[in-house]
């Protein structure tokens, strides 16, 4: 794993599977134009592994684009979910850092939010084998922009109150770092917005796993903390929440 997260944060999101779900952002259809451009990878009749794929937020995103999506998630209370929201989603349970899958099986590996979680050292290589030539790995994090005011505000309020808080820290120094696994690396980061309930910012926060890891008690006082500010920042309680969203594609040297 590159950041500081544990075992114990990975595991949180089994239990905040339905908050994952209900509340988490999912992307924008600029992200995808981002993705084709980066990889060349044309995603209608693209075979994708969506790896880490949670809930589903992701996978549901690429099929909507007309890929032939196979979601890979290792824990039971993601999968379960998935499997009821979006049955029509092949699902295999797996870790990035061993792929159940054959040599050269896929056009494109994709991680959303998901690949801080693997041991690059693994999961990269593992990429590598199962594409097929020309295929491509793209990253991708969406990431509250700190740079606004009420968002920088938010994240030391968080930090102050949950231990295990982690800022948003997917590689060592920069996404160049996985060159020396023969990849090419491009990059683009995209700016929006989601307009979301109070409420539905709310779940957002009790499914990050810093906060899930929290006793009830401490997590009922965060809450609690977030619900008066949010409101005081956002009186209508209509929450106007600035993302960035940081793509990273990698693509394996030697490709045609
Ligand atoms: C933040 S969620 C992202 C879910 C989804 N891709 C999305 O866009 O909302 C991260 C997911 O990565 C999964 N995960 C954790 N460790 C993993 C590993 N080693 N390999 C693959 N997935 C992993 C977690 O179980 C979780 O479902």
């Amino acid at each position: 794993m590159s950041t500081t997260e544990g075992p114990d944060l990975a595991s949180s999101f089994d239990r905040v599977a339905a908050e994952y779900d209900a509340a988490r952002p999912s992307y924008p259809d600029a992200l995808f134009d981002a993705v084709e451009e980066l990889s060349g990878v044309a995603l209608a009749g693209a075979d994708v592994l969506d790896v880490g794929a949670g809930t589903g937020i992701s996978s549901r995103a690429l099929a909507a684009r007309g890929a032939r999506v196979t979601a890979v998630e290792p824990t039971p209370g993601m999968a379960d979910r998935l499997r009821a929201v979006s049955p029509e989603i092949p699902l295999v349970r797996g870790d990035g850092n061993a792929l159940p899958f054959r040599d050269s099986c896929a056009d494109l590996v994709s991680y959303a939010q998901s690949f801080h979680w693997t041991d690059h050292g693994r999961s990269v290589p593992e990429a590598i084998r199962v594409l097929r030539p020309g295929g491509a790995l793209a990253l991708w994090w969406n990431v509250k922009d700190r740079g606004v005011r009420w968002v920088a505000e938010q994240s030391a309020r968080l930090a102050a109150a949950c231990p295990q808080y982690h800022g948003y820290r997917p590689f060592g120094e920069s996404p160049q770092e996985l060159s020396r696994f023969g990849v090419r690396v491009v990059t683009a980061t995209l700016r929006w917005e989601r307009r979301t309930p109070v409420e539905t910012a709310l779940l957002d926060q009790t499914s990050r796993s810093y906060v899930a890891v929290l006793d009830p008690q401490a997590r009922e006082r965060v809450l609690a903390a977030e619900r008066e500010a949010l409101l005081a920042e956002f009186p209508d309680g209509v929450i106007v929440e600035p993302y960035l969203l940081d793509l990273t594609v990698a693509l394996p040297e030697g490709r045609p």
